[in-house]
């Protein structure tokens, strides 16, 4: 639970006390804590660069039995990223020393440049993100998440900020969720395992759940979406979470991929591509944790969460390079490549969202290509929207976040690529370059005119190794991007 104090630590006994420092800059302005750096950095071993840290027990006039010091670095490069990581990195600390509750030091000092609440609200997602561990599979369970993280504010802070920590942890145990679920195996999260698992926590929440099962996907024509699952003997779902206030100004949905597992279908991917592929699922994960998130943010719009889950397996019975489908929309698309399968659930989905609830924005978020890891590497998201508004203000959310999003363009020449001599639309591009384009331009030709953009997230919804917030496996990104862009659109 994370919490806001205003204490005197030489009146309160709080046992564990953690300090960030800058190694150039004094970022305190409580005379106590000040001297206690002081005395910190009379270590040879602790000046205050980053991920330097040292323990001293007993400070005089400070009543607490165990004081963390650890390094930010120059001040100059400290910015809520910054402080979010250290905050990521102080609690592991504290977990790994097998505590159960914290208290971190917020900073005061005017050498950081940016505003006191946001410094706070990064420190707060920072701790929220790094208390999770995802040990559900290990029978032993070395360590144990905090139980209470405790943040020393001032007083006016105090008053100003004070619902900043519920707010925060509802968006962050929204993106670890997400993570959750990203990070269980393949075999425990197939598409009707994975729906009900939705289903459960959005009720929880008090969503709205509407599932179409296979019998009504056959019956409303989603021939893309049931020519991907026809491979897996785990039928097909799609999952509809509705959030609707009372008086809503505006319709936003979300509609997210959900792959439970990625072999590619008859064009098998290679050993080496397939371990991983349990994470074709992220933008699902993230759009359904979104949805579960705005239930206690209570925004004042309507919110419509879409999301298609299949598993692309081959098979006997699964779809072959070459088929012609006929798409909910009622476009033909030949299909090129059985492994570009996730294009084509999204846009049944999207159709039937348009048709369904007339949005004034949809926003998709999926792991769609590899070539998008190519063009941005493994820590930015591809944004391609024709709207430019709309764009800016997901590049905006991705800076507030640090869930960091990049514009790509959507060049109508490259549409060529696309044609099909025997069908309206084929499923991917005829040459090698700019996968990540033509798989977007392939959904532009479903979404009409509504505002609209494609958030590719193959690079950064999943890692292999820990950062300081985030453990291996799922990271959850996309809602904290897509709960901060509510208040942008
Ligand atoms: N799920 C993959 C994209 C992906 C790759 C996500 C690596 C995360 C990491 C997607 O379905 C896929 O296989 N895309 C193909 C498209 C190609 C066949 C046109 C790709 O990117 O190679
Ligand atoms: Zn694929
Ligand atoms: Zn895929």
């Amino acid at each position: 639970m994370l919490q806001l104090k205003s204490i005197d630590l030489r009146k309160i006994k709080v046992k564990t006390v953690v300090i960030p420092v800058s190694e150039d800059r004094e970022i305190h302005t409580d005379g106590l804590i000040r001297a206690a750096v002081k005395e910190a950095k009379k270590f040879k071993e602790f000046n205050g660069k980053k991920e330097e840290e040292i323990t001293l027990h007993d400070f005089p006039g400070l009543r607490s039995k165990r004081i963390i010091f650890m390094g930010l670095g120059a001040v100059k490069g400290v910015d809520p990223e910054a402080l979010r990581a250290w905050s990521g990195r102080a609690v592991k600390k504290c977990i790994q020393m097998s505590l159960s509750e914290t208290l971190m030091v917020v900073p005061t000092a005017k050498a950081i440049k940016t505003e006191f609440s946001l410094n706070l609200e990064a420190m707060l997602e920072g701790a929220s993100l790094g208390n999770h561990l995802f040990d559900r599979y290990k029978k032993e369970k070395k360590q144990k998440s905090l139980k209470q993280i405790s943040f020393l504010v001032p007083l006016a802070e105090l008053k100003k900020n004070a619902r900043l920590p519920r707010r925060v942890e509802s968006i962050c145990r929204g993106a670890l969720l997400a993570r959750e679920w990203v990070s269980m195996p393949p075999n425990d999260k197939r598409p009707e395992r994975f729906s009900s698992l939705i289903a459960t926590e959005a009720k929880k929440a008090k969503l709205t759940v509407k599932i179409l099962d296979e019998h009504a996907l056959k019956q409303k024509g989603f021939g893309a979406l049931l020519a991907v699952a026809a491979g897996s003997h785990s039928r097909p779902r799609l999952v509809i979470l509705e959030y609707k206030p009372k008086k809503a100004r505006k319709t936003i949905a979300f509609v997210g991929k959900g792959v439970t597992f990625d072999a590619g279908g008859i064009n098998l991917k290679p050993s080496g591509s397939l371990e991983d592929m349990k994470m074709d699922m992220s933008g699902a994960a993230a759009v359904a944790a979104t949805l579960i998130a705005v239930a206690s943010l209570k925004p004042g719009v309507k919110i419509i969460g879409a999301i298609p889950i299949v598993e692309n397996m081959p098979s006997g019975t699964a779809y072959r390079p070459g088929d012609i489908i006929e798409s909910h929309d009622g476009k033909t698309v030949e299909i090129g490549n059985t492994d570009a399968e996730g294009r084509l659930i999204l846009i049944d989905a999207m159709s039937y969202v348009l048709k369904q609830y007339k949005p004034g924005v949809m926003i998709d978020l999926a792991t769609l290509t590899g070539a998008c890891i190519i063009a941005l590497g493994e820590k930015i998201a591809g944004v391609f929207s024709p709207d430019d508004g709309l764009a800016e203000s997901i590049l905006a959310a991705g800076e507030k976040t640090h869930e960091r999003c990049w514009r790509m363009p959507l060049p109508e020449d490259y549409k060529e690529q696309l044609k099909s001599e025997f069908a309206d639309i084929n499923n991917i591009g005829n040459t090698r370059w700019g996968g990540a384009i033509t798989a977007a331009l392939f959904l532009s030709e479903f979404v009409k005119d509504t505002r609209w953009a494609h958030i590719d997230i193959a690079g950064p919804a999943y890692i292999k190794k820990p950062n300081a917030y985030c453990g291996p496996g799922g990271t959850g990104f996309g809602v904290r991007l897509l709960c901060d862009l509510l208040d942008k659109l």
